[in-house]
């Protein structure tokens, strides 16, 4: 189609306003709700990050104090999501093993609300069912993970905040401040993007008058994918290969020669270089000296260094996140669950900026198969035309 201007995969796009997010490549800077991501993340707790998101504005100490303490009452993994957990193959992929708990808890939240007219639900009704999933993702994210190595379901402690909390019921045991600190900064890195895939995913369900818990599904399913929240596991499975710094350069040499995308690396939007890199940088680093694991940070910045200089493509969050999140503990599998976690917060406080402004997203296409062709031996019924 020569004479349309098709912007293949929306690159270049403004499909939308948003009062949530700020993205400048020019000046490599991320702002939720005009905060940079990087103060967000050096002094906030997630939960008051979350509040900003839905709300607009930091939590006052009374305000955080009101919404932890809600948070708190809907951690608890219920017996119907947790039966629903226990029904799949242990070899499910986590993505998919939350994607179904949110679906169930989806169900159940929504039965009896009547026919799909009455889907939506109001303003005050999305809030809540945003803090309960934000509040639940923890337990559904980190039961999974206990249970493929076998191991009980931990309950939650109402002594924790939410990100000393997630780590409690991951490992069963106190993390360290160190950690808790490290993984509060990737939460908040990971919270909000403006319009990736994941997000306008949840904003084109929520624009058809559909359900909140609809619009998340259909974004964990966008997330699962490896050229978006899926390359923070790819990251992994390629340190994994590689082994050591000493194996990169033929490693590289290998890959390229194969056209292999290198995972962790490249951006639609930053070209120079990722805002959160650096701060995930930071914080994968002090988890590299807590555990004394240097060799995770020599394989880090040879890969780096090899790739930004033959290809000047820059690493991407799910670089820095990877390793950390194993250094942690994790199970390669539950990095983009974590990343889930993250992102409820801005995916639902899209789907509210959605709701409150809509119009249904539908864009056009070009077309480009056979001209128009006839059923041989059809004669059209004159009478009904
Ligand atoms: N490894 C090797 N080559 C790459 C990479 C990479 N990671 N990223 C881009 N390129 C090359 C690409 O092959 C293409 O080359 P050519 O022009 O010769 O065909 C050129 O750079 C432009 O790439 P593109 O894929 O057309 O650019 P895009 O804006 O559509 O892609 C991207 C962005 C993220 C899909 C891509 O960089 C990529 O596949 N990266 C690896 C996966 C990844 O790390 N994804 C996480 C994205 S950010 C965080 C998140 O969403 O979770």
């Amino acid at each position: 189609m020569a004479d349309t201007d098709i912007k293949k995969g929306l690159a270049g796009v403004v499909a939308d306003e948003t009062a949530i997010s700020k993205v400048n490549p020019e000046t490599n800077s991320l702002l939720y709700r005009g905060y940079p991501v990087q103060e967000l993340a050096a002094t906030q707790p997630f939960e008051a990050v979350a509040y900003l998101l839905w709300h607009g504005e930091l939590p006052t100490e009374e305000q955080l104090a009101g919404f932890r303490a809600e948070e708190r009452k809907h951690r608890a993994l219920s017996p119907v999501v947790k039966d629903a957990i226990d029904r799949l193959p242990l070899d499910t992929h986590p993505m998919d093993e939350v994607r179904t708990a949110v679906s169930v808890i989806g169900a159940i939240e929504t039965a009896g609300t009547g026919n799909v007219l009455d889907a939506v639900g109001t303003p005050e009704e999305n809030l809540q069912r945003s803090l309960q999933l934000f509040a639940v993702l923890p337990a559904i994210v980190s039961y999974g993970q206990r249970r493929r190595r076998g191991e009980a379901l931990v309950e939650s402690r109402d002594d924790l905040d939410y990100a000393a909390n997630f780590l409690w019921l991951t490992f069963g045991e106190e993390a360290d401040p160190v950690v808790v600190d490290a993984f509060n900064r990737s939460m908040i890195l990971y919270a909000e993007h403006s319009f990736n895939a994941s997000t306008f995913t949840a904003r084109v369900i929520t624009s058809t008058l559909s359900d909140l818990y609809s619009a998340v599904v259909g974004a964990i399913g966008a997330l699962k994918g490896p050229l978006h929240g899926g390359a923070n596991e790819a990251v992994m499975h390629i340190f994994d290969e590689i082994g050591s710094a000493d194996n990169v350069v033929e490693w590289l040499d290998a890959a390229l020669a194969e056209k292999r995308k290198i995972m962790g690396f490249g951006h639609r939007v930053y070209k120079r270089g990722d805002s959160r890199v650096p701060t995930m940088k930071a914080a994968l680093d002090t988890l590299v000296a807590h555990y004394d694991r240097p060799e995770v940070a020599e394989l880090y910045t040879k890969l780096e260094d090899e790739f930004v200089s033959r290809k000047g493509i820059y690493p991407n969050l799910d670089y820095p996140s990877g390793p950390a999140y194993n250094l942690i503990g994790y199970d390669t599998l539950t990095f983009t669950p974590l990343f889930i976690a993250a992102r409820i917060t801005g995916w639902t406080a899209h789907i509210l900026e959605q709701q409150a402004s809509n119009a249904l997203i539908r864009p056009l296409s070009a077309y480009n198969g056979a001209d128009e062709r006839h059923i041989e031996g059809y004669v059209p019924d004159t009478a009904a035309l």
